[in-house]
């Protein structure tokens, strides 16, 4: 039980690796809020939990909208009494060239990957201070730091959550917040296939290429990553901030 009694928020708990996430929380003895903008899958994450013997509610959220994160942490609140680990997770997956991407294209991308991520930073700040310190567990990417064709802003912004961890690290580590990244490589998840879709690609010729990069020779399962998350969420974890862990299989060594 290496969240015992610890309250947890994961945006985008509704599908993938998210709700890998609350699961594997819950089975460490945290209370899940499922901070979902689909209804329907947070609601079923919920289920899932709470058929399972665990504690988890589902509060309505658009992480990019501001009043929402602040209406989701007051609601946990009231609820939970508290929160103590924040994991952000919610994603817009824009993909395409630098011609391709408009400006609205741009601005959703940033909204919700880096915009979003601190506008649930900036509102969970003063509840950790209050009792003393959190943990932060931003969901990166292995799109952070390597460069792939026709992805240019989704990996422009997944860069930035990785400045976005360090500064953030940097200025609250004084307060007893840590905040740590997690960057995935390819990972089975319903919004991964989306994308291979959205690509104009064969989902599964495009998921046995991704598998073929890995050293591993496969993707990954979004509970691999939901693991790194809970350690980094946890105590285990306690002299880290500001660093990255990478959960590949090996894909981006060379
Ligand atoms: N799947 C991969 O291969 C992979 C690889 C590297 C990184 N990641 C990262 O992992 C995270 C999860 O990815 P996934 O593949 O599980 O995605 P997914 O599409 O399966 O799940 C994302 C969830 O976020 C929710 N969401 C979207 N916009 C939201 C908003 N504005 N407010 C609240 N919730 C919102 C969606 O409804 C959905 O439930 C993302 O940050 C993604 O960039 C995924």
């Amino acid at each position: 039980m290496r969240l015992h009694e610890k309250v947890s928020v994961v945006t985008g708990g509704g599908s993938g690796i998210g709700r890998a996430i609350c699961q594997r929380f819950s089975k460490e003895g945290s209370s899940v809020i499922v901070a979902e903008i689909n209804e329907e899958t947070g609601q079923e994450t919920v289920d899932l939990i709470n058929k399972d013997g665990g504690s988890a509610a589902l509060v309505l959220l658009d992480v990019t909208d501001i009043n929402s994160v602040n209406e989701m942490v007051s609601e946990t609140c009231e609820r939970f009494k508290t929160i103590d680990v924040l994991v952000n997770n919610a994603v817009a997956f824009v993909m395409g060239t630098v011609e391709d991407a408009s400006e609205e294209d741009w601005i959703r991308v940033f909204k919700t990957n880096v915009i979003g991520y601190a506008n649930c930073i900036k509102t969970v700040t003063p509840v950790f201070r209050k009792t003393g310190g959190g943990s932060i567990v931003n969901i990166a990417s292995v799109s952070a730091f390597i460069a792939q064709p026709k992805f240019v802003p989704y990996n422009a912004s997944k860069g930035a959550i990785s400045q976005l961890t360090r500064c953030t690290a940097l200025d609250l580590a004084s307060d007893n917040i840590r905040v740590n990244a997690i960057c995935p490589g390819s990972i089975e998840t319903a919004g991964a296939t989306q994308v291979n879709i959205d690509l104009g690609l064969d989902p599964v010729a495009a998921n046995k290429a991704l598998a073929e990069e890995a050293l591993m020779k496969r993707m990954g399962k979004p509970e691999e990553i939901a693991s790194v998350a809970l350690f980094l969420a946890s105590e285990d974890a306690s002299f880290m901030t500001g660093t990255h862990i990478v959960v590949d299989g090996g894909a981006t060594i060379d």
